[in-house]
């Protein structure tokens, strides 16, 4: 990559069939840690990143995700005659951060055909990858950390973290060179290995940088388990060609998509609050003696 990071997109057009039944009628990306939804921390991420442009993927009855970051002239005029100021700015904030736009995936058929479905919209250029419901908690944003690797290495990126052996097979997992700072140039990647016989333990996270042949690759990528097409398939295109690299991010990351990744995000997100961080604590010391 030449410039700096200018579009990502936000795959938001699962099922969530691991929050049912909260996700029956809204979209588990619209679950809030805290206050605020996981989509919008994502969004943040993206434009601390320096990013302008965001592309959702969204799916059958994900509106909510839409309205979200439109103006709400309602609610707005409410807070406004109520005096809430604060409550109004806070609102205002989300509509105004960033250039937001949305693309339909026609059928839940895997994330390689949810970023498949926003190419006319990223057009020839680089874009990141953003999944819906990974959180990354750190200083520099995380999609940022590989944004920055792609422009020193003109490669596509893929974040990577060590997981525990007896978690490996529940990843998508990359194997490769090791560099002088600590990534590694990737040449294996498997989804999901059976037990004992992952090739490391480096666990691909939800964020990547990737290039535009990207969505030539993919449409050549052949369904695999369940009628899907996963990017895994044609990230190991890239991988084979020597041109992808794992970044080992810095920072924490929370599976908000799985129930106790999101309960333990809560936590995490409300011990850093002021208003809050007092009361939690006393609350599980309590429950915890
Ligand atoms: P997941 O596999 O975690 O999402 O995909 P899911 O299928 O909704 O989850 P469960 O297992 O049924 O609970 C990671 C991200 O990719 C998006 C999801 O919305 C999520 O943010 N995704 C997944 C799509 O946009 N399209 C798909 O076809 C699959």
């Amino acid at each position: 990559m030449k410039h700096p990071l200018r579009k990502v997109v936000i795959p938001a057009a699962g099922l969530g069939t691991r929050f049912l039944p909260a996700t029956k009628a809204v979209p588990k990306e619209m679950l809030p840690i805290v206050d605020t939804p996981t989509i919008q921390l994502i969004v943040e991420e993206a434009v601390r990143a320096g990013v302008q442009q965001v592309i959702v993927v969204n799916g059958r009855g994900k509106g909510a995700i839409e309205d979200h970051f439109d103006r709400s002239y309602e609610l707005e005029d409410t807070l406004t005659r109520k005096g809430k100021k604060d409550l109004f700015e806070l609102v205002r904030k989300i509509s105004d951060s960033v250039r937001l736009s949305s693309v339909r995936q026609k059928e839940p058929m895997g994330l390689g055909h949810a970023v498949l479905a926003a190419k006319a919209a990223v057009g020839d250029d680089w874009f990141g990858v953003l999944l819906g419901d990974d959180l990354i908690d750190s200083e520099e944003p995380g999609i940022g950390q590989l944004a920055r690797v792609s422009m020193q290495t003109g490669k596509a990126t893929v974040a990577l973290m060590p997981v525990p052996d007896d978690q490996v097979h529940l990843y998508g997992v990359a194997a490769g060179k090791a560099l002088p700072d600590g990534n590694i140039t990737v040449e294996k990647m498997v989804e999901k290995p059976p037990r004992g016989t992952a090739p490391s333990n480096l666990a691909v996270i939800g964020r990547y940088v990737l290039p535009p042949d990207i969505f030539g690759i993919l449409e050549k990528v052949k369904p695999g388990a369940g009628g899907e097409i996963q990017l895994t398939d044609a990230l190991a295109v890239l991988a084979q060609e020597g041109r992808l690299i794992g970044v080992r991010f810095k920072g924490e990351r929370h599976d908000a998509g799985d129930r106790l990744g999101y309960l333990q995000a809560n936590i995490a997100w409300a011990l850093k609050r002021p208003d809050l961080r007092d009361g939690l604590l006393a609350y599980l010391r309590k429950v915890t003696q």
